[in-house]
């Protein structure tokens, strides 16, 4: 099985972004982990970051032929974004949506998601350990 993490605009700068609220742990500690667990846990994973919109829903539209399961960080993208929310619903593996922080408890906008009611499952708040616990829900099939 191959599982795809996709993550949207803003996240390549984690470590330096907002520690207070994402934590110092940096992008390539965040894909370090994700390859971890992806060996401890048998799957074969592929972890990529973009700011542009179109290669995001360019991604979503690969998954979708490849019946990919995805872990989905669409960041801002996700309280704004019909458009991706259109490209994550043609996939045919599992979704799920992650956030490092708890959306639930800052800005009223960010309580708005174009994804969870299509998503399997969703994990907010647990940082890097959101995407370890995805992939781990993932590959249980
Ligand atoms: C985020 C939460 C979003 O509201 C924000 O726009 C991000 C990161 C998170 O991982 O906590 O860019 O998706």
């Amino acid at each position: 099985m191959t599982v795809l993490v996709l993550n949207g605009p803003n996240l390549g700068r984690l470590g330096v972004r907002e520690p207070d609220v994402y934590g110092t742990a940096t992008y390539a500690d965040l894909v370090g982990r994700c390859e971890q667990v992806a060996t401890d846990v048998g799957v074969e994973i592929e972890v990529r970051q973009t700011d542009a919109e179109a290669e995001m829903i360019g991604w979503l539209h690969a998954a979708a032929d490849a019946g990919s399961a995805v872990i989905l960080n669409a960041g801002a993208w996700t309280h704004t974004s019909i458009a991706v929310r259109d490209a994550a619903s043609q996939l045919n593996g599992p979704l799920v949506e992650v956030h490092l922080s708890n959306v639930h408890a800052r800005e009223a906008f960010r309580h708005t998601s174009y994804l969870s009611d299509i998503a399997s499952a969703v994990v907010v708040g647990m940082g890097i350990e959101g995407y370890a616990a995805a992939i781990r829900y993932v590959a249980q099939g």
